[in-house]
């Protein structure tokens, strides 16, 4: 047995989330590819039954009220919120993330101008994830502003008395580096313009401190390290203070103060409500919250306690395991920088990640030669970690 093989036997040990793994459905390979595509939770097939065969089958439109439908994406909501450092009434859940992008972007640029006129610029990282960028472009054009992409390091730099609104993203999804949340929102606010965090790979994986940062906005997706499954509704949260000026571009009959009033004026709810748009997707919706039954009990700062340390881990294993200048890591060493993710480059990336995955090491592969491995504390354990290190190395060698 390696040093490494060892090691991993103690930590797994000592694991604190070691029993969580139990409530997820996984079989004998390796899984590291839950920062795309989070695990099944073992309550979700049961809950989804009944919501089909009882709550649809038998109650019907009961369901609605009764059952709770209707109230669910503010339910939802206030399951999330405490996982991205967010009181109640803050978060709604429902669309996908990209209409949550737009939805909050344009909101934030209608806030700022709100404020004060003059303002027609957007700032968008300029290293984001493409969704947001398209949509960040369209927001511009609707909003009549500039479009500026800036790499997140030198938005402070490019801030200005015509910035309206900044989009950024808390992880970047290709190499996994954490940008940092607090001072960017902070310079953000100094220039008198609102940020929106995009947090698809950080909500779930590690502390965002949404209100104790002063977030204006921010989205996610609940089907990568929240487990909600494929499709699962995003998220969208409005600091309290802001939910009254939120003036969504997207007011559908569920944002209504009186949805069944059946008005044609209309006048926007209050609080996290008016982040909704239509009919809310309820068996996805419902599948997510059984899947974020998994947290109960879980603190946020245990989960990323782990994650540091699995990576951790696995960037020890490669240095231990593969031949020096193989793969070069993209991903940040020091913690601050990194969120919960592996980005290593190699030419032959793609073909590498597809005999991986035939021997039952699942990361991915984003073009052009990055190989992907996503740690999922709740379910990866240190074994997991040793065991891909050390197939990855044999299929390098
Ligand atoms: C940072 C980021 N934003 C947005 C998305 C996707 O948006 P949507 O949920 O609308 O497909 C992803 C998907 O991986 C992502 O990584």
């Amino acid at each position: 047995m390696s040093e490494q093989a060892l090691k991993a036997e103690k930590l797994d040990g000592a694991d604190e989330l070691a029993a969580k793994r139990a409530e997820f459905v996984l079989d004998d390979g390796v899984y590291l590819d839950g920062n795309s595509l989070g695990a099944l939770p073992v309550a979700v097939p049961g809950r989804v039954e009944d919501v089909v065969r009882r709550q649809w089958g038998e109650l019907r439109i009961r369901s609605w009220t009764e059952g709770g439908w209707w109230t669910a994406p503010e339910r939802i909501g206030d399951r999330i919120a405490p996982l991205v450092g967010a009181a109640a009434g803050q978060v709604v859940v429902g669309d996908s993330t990209s209409v949550n992008v737009f939805k909050a972007l344009v909101g934030a640029v209608r806030l700022a101008r709100s404020a004060g006129a003059g303002r027609d610029e957007i700032v968008v990282d300029a290293t984001t994830f493409p969704t947001d960028g398209y949509i960040a472009h369209s927001a511009a054009r609707m909003t009549g502003c500039t479009l500026r992409p800036v790499p997140p390091s030198e938005v402070p730099g490019a801030l200005g008395d015509r910035t309206a609104a900044v989009l950024l993203n808390h992880v970047d999804y290709r190499t996994g580096r954490l940008h940092d949340l607090p001072s960017l929102t902070a310079a953000v606010h100094a220039a008198g313009a609102l940020v929106v965090w995009d947090l698809c790979h950080s909500a779930g994986a590690l502390p965002v401190g949404l209100d104790g940062h002063g977030v204006d906005l921010a989205v996610g997706c609940t089907y990568k390290y929240l487990n909600g499954g494929p499709g699962s509704p995003a998220f969208l949260y409005v600091r309290e203070a802001l939910q009254d000026r939120f003036d969504s571009p997207l007011p559908g009959w569920n944002s209504h103060a009186e949805p069944f009033g059946m008005r044609p004026e209309y006048e926007p709810a209050a609080g996290a409500v008016r982040g909704r748009v239509g009919t809310p997707d309820i068996l996805s919706m419902l599948a997510l919250e059984a899947a974020l039954e998994v947290w109960d009990g879980v603190s946020v700062d245990a989960v990323r306690a782990k994650s540091l340390a699995l990576t951790d881990f696995f960037l020890e294993c490669v240095e231990a395991y593969l031949p020096e200048g193989r793969v070069e890591c993209v991903t940040p060493r020091a913690h601050a920088e990194r969120g919960s993710q592996v980005a290593l480059r190699c030419p032959d990336a793609g073909e590498v990640m597809g005999r991986l995955i035939a021997r039952g090491v699942v990361g991915d592969f984003r073009r052009p030669d990055v190989l992907r491995f996503g740690f999922t504390p709740l379910y990866v354990a240190f074994a997991d970690v040793e065991r891909a290190a050390r197939v990855l190395a044999e299929e390098l060698a």
